[in-house]
């Protein structure tokens, strides 16, 4: 056969490829943009053991990015070979790649951005007499070191990214934007070590000056500086280990949910990662305590033995890949889920501790509302020391038993005094009334308590929904007339098909017309309700997901629409030990501090809120 002409032509011959065009094509897949070459600079300061790290930054980083560090330096005659490809001092045998505690291992960073900028290298170590210096445009340094003045640490500059590579540099988008995305990276790496002091500045403006934070204080005063403080002060401090893996940090109430995913933090041994397995397990812990399209806020640190967990995987790396996936899954999972089942009323910091007045909704947070900010107290409690659960749960215990006799009487109890026993009252406290059937109000120590009773008694019966469904045993109870329910075919055929489900809900349905159901039994925690709207909801639940495998996935929504039965409607008229009956019933139930639907339940006005209001000065 004969070739085409133009194919002889090149004849096919395979040839090395420059340098330079080697450096840049890597280029391409780890320096994107300024914040990429940011994140290399930093990550390389950090494996250099800085205590001190400054980043000056022009023009959203496409005309500078200087990062100047008080790390361990660089030897005089390794500042070339840092500049060239495949040279790290990070790893030197294959069995290292497999437990690597540095941030960078490649030997691929300086190389890349060398061949798409003007970098300047200055370095110089404990004891040299002078530091040095090479510089390099785009392509091997031309000349050794010269002598250069520099205290012991190092500057990397960076000029006029992508002056040499026009595609990349189209790519770029304006000032602001980069710089966005530049800030956002020196705020991820700020949160992961503490430990070390970040100055940013743009255009010769400071914007972030972290100073190294050596207390607990100073560690909350940088979650505040880089995620706000209303998130502190609607987060709960988690801690928790088991088998090698260990996880701390702070979550996020559901309540104070936001509507991207801006504000999630996780750490890898001190690498940040975004990582499907992560925010796969973070999202099961947060089901149904959420609004739907609502995302939780977490800054969250993972630590396990390095042999455990892939870095190599990711160009970027920014994804990892645990040896027990499966584990790391479900310890996240759980150890999140735990602690936001524990959030409970009462569990609340002192109101000395807590900050003045919430900030208003001006960032997109939803906050409606200052229930449970346990911040004040995790953080004046423990920080990384020593493990502690973040759920008094026993104390609850205790106090459902000590006030459930309580209750039962009719009278209000003793009126509860400013430095009253706080051991006396329950922390949802006595109620006093009800206000306009929605609301129930009710005095503890610190003052008012106003709880939305539909929404929290929707939380407790879904609560008990769950966990008799998990157990395998939802108490029915016989009605005493049997129901006839009027539906289409189709409903009464999906009633005969999914009668199974039906029973284990804790309903007896029988079809006995081609249009007409009964039911018999009902599940007891509904006996209340609607029966025949009851049953139209789960039978309309169950024609949309139609399977019973996608019913079985979907079962919690279904209680949840059964909850929403059962529970006391507004404008119901409760007595006082009714009211009562349901604040101890919110104490001692998981997650009562939101409704199904990741609503508060329930909200506190202090005595000194109050006052405040009537300008009544103490
Ligand atoms: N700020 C610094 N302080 C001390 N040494 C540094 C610094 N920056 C770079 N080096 C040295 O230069 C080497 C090359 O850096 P480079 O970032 O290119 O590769 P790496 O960090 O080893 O791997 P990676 O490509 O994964 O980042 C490093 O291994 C380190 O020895
Ligand atoms: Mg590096």
């Amino acid at each position: 056969m004969e070739m085409p002409l133009d194919q002889e032509k090149h004849q096919f011959r395979i040839q090395r490829l420059a340098t330079q065009l080697a450096n840049q094509i890597a280029a391409g897949e780890v320096v994107e943009r300024p914040s990429s070459v940011a994140k290399e600079l930093l990550e390389n300061s950090l494996d250099a053991a800085a205590t001190q790290i400054e980043i000056d930054v022009e023009q959203g980083g496409t005309r500078l990015i200087r990062v100047r560090d008080n790390g361990s330096g660089i030897h005089k005659d390794d500042l070339v070979l840092a500049l060239s490809r495949h040279a790290t001092s990070k790893i030197s045998v294959l069995d290292d790649l497999g437990r690597i505690s540095t941030l960078g291992f490649r030997g691929e960073a300086l190389p890349s951005i060398s061949s798409v900028s003007r970098l300047t290298l200055i370095s110089a170590q404990q004891g040299d007499s002078a530091a040095w210096r090479v510089s390099c445009e785009g392509k091997d340094p031309d000349a050794g070191p010269v002598p250069a003045a520099h205290p012991r640490g190092t500057t990397v500059e960076i000029r006029d990214l992508f002056y040499n590579t026009p595609a990349r540099r189209k790519f770029l988008r304006t000032e602001k934007t980069e710089f966005g995305h530049l800030e956002e990276v020196v705020k991820r790496i700020a949160l992961s070590h503490f430990n070390v002091g970040f100055q940013l500045r743009h255009n010769q403006r400071a914007v972030q000056s972290l100073k190294p934070a050596k207390s607990d204080l100073d560690r909350i005063q940088r979650i505040v500086a880089i995620c706000g403080r209303p998130f502190i002060e609607n987060a709960i401090r988690i801690d928790d280990e088991i088998a090698g893996l260990h996880l701390w940090g702070w979550i996020g109430l559901p309540t104070y949910s936001r509507s991207q995913t801006d504000l999630q933090y996780f750490y890898v041994n001190g690498r940040v990662i975004r990582d499907k397995l992560v925010s796969h397990a973070v999202r099961q812990a947060y089901k149904d305590m959420l609004y739907h399209g609502r995302h939780p806020a977490f800054v969250l640190y993972l630590e396990l033995p390095p042999e455990q967990v892939d870095v190599n995987v990711h160009p970027t790396k920014h994804e990892v890949r645990f040896r027990d996936s499966r584990l790391v899954h479900d310890f996240l999972f759980r150890a999140i889920h735990n602690a936001l089942a524990g959030i409970r009323p009462g569990d609340h910091a002192e109101p000395t501790q807590r900050t003045d007045k919430l900030r208003d909704d001006s960032d997109g947070v939803n906050m409606q509302t200052r229930t449970a900010p346990l911040s004040a107290r995790a953080y004046t409690s423990s920080y990384g020391g020593h493990r502690q659960s973040s759920m008094p749960l026993h104390v609850h215990e205790q106090l459902s038993t000590a006030y459930a006799a309580l209750y039962n009487h009719e009278q209000h109890p003793a009126q509860i005094q400013a430095g009253s026993d706080p051991q006396e009252v329950p922390p949802l406290g006595f109620a006093i009334a009800q206000l306009h059937g929605v609301y129930i109000l009710a005095e503890n120590v610190d003052g008012l308590i106003v709880v939305d009773m539909h929404a929290a008694h929707e939380r407790i019966i879904y609560e008990r929904l769950k966990t008799t469904f998990d157990e395998g045993n939802v108490k029915s109870q016989p009605l005493l007339v049997p129901v006839p329910i009027d539906v289409n075919e189709k409903e009464a055929a999906l009633a005969e098909e999914y009668n199974e489900i039906f029973t284990e809900l804790g309903f007896e349905i029988q079809r006995i017309g081609p249009t007409i159901l009964t039911a018999r039994d009902i599940p007891a925690v509904l006996c209340d309700a609607n029966i025949e709207a009851l049953i139209r909801d789960v039978l309309a639940d169950i024609n949309t997901y139609h399977d019973s495998k996608r019913i079985r996935d979907k079962i919690n929504e279904i209680l949840s629409t059964m909850a929403c039965h059962g529970s006391v409607r507004a404008n119901r008229k409760l007595t006082i030990p009714e009211m009562n009956a349901l604040l101890r019933d919110m104490e001692s139930t998981e997650r009562s501090g939101q409704c199904n639907h990741g609503r508060p339940t329930w909200t506190q006005l202090t005595m000194k809120e109050l006052d405040r209001l009537f300008m009544r000065g103490r």
